[in-house]
């Protein structure tokens, strides 16, 4: 990874997306819309890879896994069932001044962000505060910038009142409290990010977008785009399980769209207001009936969760093995476990129904940052179901002659978050040396080929050559059959790598005069292969193309 500066790496990152077509704003002719992104035809192939590559390493090459495709509206008492309709909220506060809505818990990481905020934080070494500093800095850039910080609003009085509650100010977030609080006495306030302004106390927020089922549009109507996919799959559990052949141990897997009506969407694309998730549901039986039949479940001391699963297995063991599983896919695609972080929530982090979750964690270039949430859910889900639908979840397990509602190991993943975290990964801008001893920059995507949006870029050396330009397109029309490619005639051919390099296409194949018998028979039919992170070049027969791509995408 480059050592640039992180917020210079990201802007380079987003402007990359832009001029590729891997990531546009929604509705940018109309000035966009905050928290929706759209995929152009680069984002859209990488996009589809991965999801594609998640499916069949949860569904095809497994025996216990099966998928699901179910509706984005559901019948609304199912968020009552699972708690969203209670408590799926966030902290939110309205700045007084600018009337901008923030999230609560946010405020002071956005604060980072903010180049006044940083005035400030330097202005206030340790909570020393230069006095005479920010005298001057509120008096010019601050009303400028700030108009309705406290400090700005009434410089000398607020100073007053720094020194005469020097004793609170024992750090730069509390001295920047006390600067951001008009009253001389009582509660600290937090700056509005955008304008310095007081925010209110928080207040929760629902974070569902609602919406009407029918057109008479009363209450009664009301139903939510899903949050979450994993509710489907809680629902139909029982279909699934009836119409299958599969018992417990299994899982129940679904990938597509769940909405959020996030408070301050974030960060380019990872935190968003419509994104998609992978969400995998792998029931288990509960530890009383291993107990029972076992004698006891196996221990993670044993090193259980390293080998295939066993009869013996535990939630703990379970809920450990898809951990490790979920390493392993990432780093099947590029996300090496150096990248990514491995994070144990705290007891009075976890969600009222996990035992335990575990996050994977991508360092990002303005953070470390959640990619996915492995939770042991015990069986929540299935009994509010069951309580509020009236209808039984429980499973009769033949060979534990027991009845029992299964519990849940959830592996849940952001598609747009990953593919962010790829497209980070593989960002580089490599110092290189051209033929003519020329330096220039080269920026290249380093995709692992499973993922890059194309996977070869086929050229004739010149396009005014028929022969070469046959050849070429006979290339292109047998890969394209098994995977996406790229033909491209136009520019000098180093242009044309420097074109394919920026979209992150692993392999270049360039048909020349060899390939053509120009040069005598044994070259015949061999084209140059360039190899996209070595940018090495070696020539290959054209018959072998195909199964070597085949072995590096598959
Ligand atoms: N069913 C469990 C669940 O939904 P979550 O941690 O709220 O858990 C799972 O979400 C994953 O979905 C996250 O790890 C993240 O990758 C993705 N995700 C959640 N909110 C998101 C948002 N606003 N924008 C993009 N991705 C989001």
């Amino acid at each position: 990874m480059s050592t640039q500066p992180s917020v210079t790496r990201m802007e380079k990152i987003v402007s990359l997306c832009k001029r590729r077509g891997l990531i546009f704003q929604s509705s940018e002719i109309y000035g966009g819309l905050n928290g929706f992104w759209d995929y152009g035809p680069l984002g859209a192939e990488l996009k589809r890879n991965v999801k594609e590559l998640w499916w069949k390493s949860m569904t095809r090459l497994r025996e216990d896994i099966v998928g699901l495709e179910a509706t984005i509206i559901m019948h609304p008492d199912i968020w009552k069932a699972s708690g969203h309709v209670d408590t799926f909220s966030d902290p939110m506060s309205t700045c007084r001044a600018c009337k901008k809505l923030v999230r609560s818990d946010q405020v002071w990481d956005m604060l980072e962000t903010v180049p006044w905020a940083e005035t400030i934080r330097s202005l206030c070494p340790e909570g020393k505060a230069d006095v005479d500093g920010l005298l001057k800095w509120a008096k010019n850039k601050g009303l400028r910038l700030v108009p309705d910080l406290a400090l700005v609003k009434d410089p000398e009085g607020v100073l007053a009142t720094l020194a005469k509650r020097s004793s609170e100010a024992t750090s730069v977030q509390a001295t920047f409290e006390i600067l951001s609080t008009a009253a001389a006495e009582g509660p600290l306030s937090t700056p509005c990010p955008h304008c310095g302004g007081e925010l209110t106390e928080p207040r929760p927020f629902n974070l569902m977008f609602k919406t009407y089922v029918g057109p008479a549009a009363t209450e009664d109507d009301i139903a939510y785009l899903r949050p979450e996919t994993a509710q489907a799959i809680f629902v139909q559990f029982k279909n699934v399980l009836e119409t299958s052949r599969v018992k417990v141990p299994f899982g129940i897997c679904q990938i597509g769209k769940a909405f959020r009506n996030e408070v301050t969407p974030r960060n380019f694309t990872f935190r968003s207001r419509e994104f998609e998730q992978m969400e995998l549901e792998f029931f288990i039986k509960p530890d009383e009936v291993i107990e029972a039949q076992h004698g006891k479940t196996a221990s993670l001391s044993d090193g259980a969760a390293s080998t295939d699963p066993q009869p013996n297995w535990g939630w703990e063991v379970w809920h450990m093995y898809w951990v490790e599983e979920r390493f392993r896919w990432y780093d099947s695609i590029g996300l090496k476990r150096s990248s990514l972080e491995e994070y144990w929530q705290k007891p009075d982090e976890l969600a009222h129904y996990a035992r335990a979750t575990v996050d994977i964690l991508y360092k990002f270039p303005f953070g470390t940052q959640e990619l996915e949430g492995i939770a042991a859910r015990g069986n929540f889900d299935l009994s509010q179901h069951q309580k509020f639908s009236g209808k039984s979840m429980e499973y009769f397990d033949q060979e534990a002659n027991v009845k029992y509602v299964p519990h849940v190991i959830e592996p849940s993943a952001g598609v747009d978050r990953l593919i962010l975290a790829l497209i980070c990964e593989a960002y580089e801008e490599e110092e290189v040396t051209d033929d003519k001893g020329q330096k220039e920059v080269r920026t290249v995507l380093h995709f692992h080929p499973r993922v890059a949006p194309i996977k070869v870029g086929i050229f004739p050396l010149l396009k005014n050559r028929p022969e070469l330009v046959q050849k070429a397109v006979e290339i292109r029309d047998l890969l394209r059959q098994h995977m996406n490619v790229f033909y491209d005639e136009t520019g000098a051919i180093g242009r044309r790598y420097r074109r394919q390099d920026e979209a992150g296409t692993p392999f270049c194949v360039t048909v020349d005069f060899d390939s053509i018998g120009e040069n005598g028979p044994e070259l015949q039919d061999t084209v140059t292969l360039r190899h996209r992170d070595s940018m090495t070049q070696e020539r290959v027969r054209i018959a072998d193309l195909l199964p070597f791509l085949q072995s590096q995408i598959l």
